[in-house]
């Protein structure tokens, strides 16, 4: 099994959207896949609850974590969720050394139950919650928006990675992935251009544009290709050439 974590400290840069549309491309792809939502928000739990196995993401941070064949029953056809819960506010009060390594040995246990691929969404704050995840993960995916706050905090994100791979140097920084992109916006022209001379090898070569048939698919529980709308066309183009990048950078393929 390989882990994915989907990560920026500001909010509602296209984390979620991204992780979402990433799970329902790789399940057609024949990878069992598994998510965990360790966003208090609960917005992939949100949009997957149709897909709930019967554990939390917080029991992930307990010793006595839930991995067992039977709570994941249906492996193939759709991703399976590990959902949020308010449980998961008690881990702001613990320590990363406290529940870093026992999220690591759930995670483990879980790759024994038959996922191939695990994504975890984390929320917009540098926590423990993402501390842990980006301790144990394999990749780390920076969806950024092409606005000012966004563009002021992406050092710090870069820095955060850069930090965390000290601790976990298997993490592979995939890069980041403009999202919400108008290329009607000159604004968003000029902050991608600045971006990819900044920072040339951590780019990377797609951009998912803003699209509301976006929003209307994780309103509605599907993958944006699922949308009946002329407009969800080029959407689902974007987001396809995403999950094709990321597939090919994880070396998923046999
Ligand atoms: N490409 C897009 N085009 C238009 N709207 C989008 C797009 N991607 C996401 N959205 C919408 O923007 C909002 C933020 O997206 P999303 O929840 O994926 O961001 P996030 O980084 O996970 O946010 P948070 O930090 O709060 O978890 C949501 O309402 C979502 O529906
Ligand atoms: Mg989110």
């Amino acid at each position: 099994m390989k882990t994915l974590v989907t990560a920026n400290q500001k909010g509602g840069v296209g984390k979620t959207s991204t992780l979402v549309h990433l799970a329902f491309d790789f399940v057609e792809r024949g990878l069992r896949v598994v998510v965990i939502d360790i966003d208090t928000q609960a917005n992939a739990s949100y949009t997957l609850q149709n897909f709930k196995a019967d554990c939390l993401a917080s029991d992930l941070f307990s010793q006595n974590g839930p991995a067992s064949k039977s709570r994941f029953a249906s492996l193939s056809g759709n991703p399976v969720l590990i959902g949020s819960g308010a449980l998961l506010a008690d881990l702001e009060r613990k320590t990363l050394t406290e529940v870093a390594p026992i999220f690591k040995s759930n995670l483990e246990a879980l790759s024994d139950c038959g996922f191939d691929m695990c994504l975890i969404d984390t929320p917009p704050s540098l926590g423990v919650g993402l501390a842990a995840a980006l301790f144990a993960a394999d990749f780390v995916l920076s969806p950024i928006e092409l606005e000012v706050y966004s563009i002021q905090g992406i050092k710090l994100m870069v820095t955060t990675i850069s930090n965390m791979r000290k601790a976990n140097p298997k993490l592979k920084f995939l890069g980041m992935v403009p999202s919400k992109v108008d290329a009607r916006n000159p604004r968003h022209g000029q902050h991608l251009k600045v971006l990819h001379t900044a920072y040339k090898d951590l780019m990377i070569p797609t951009v998912v544009g803003l699209r509301s048939s976006i929003a209307d698919a994780l309103a509605t529980g599907v993958p944006v290709w699922k949308i009946k709308k002329t407009a969800a066309r080029k959407a689902t183009k974007e987001v396809r050439a995403l999950a094709s990048y990321v597939y090919q950078q994880m070396e998923m393929q046999s």
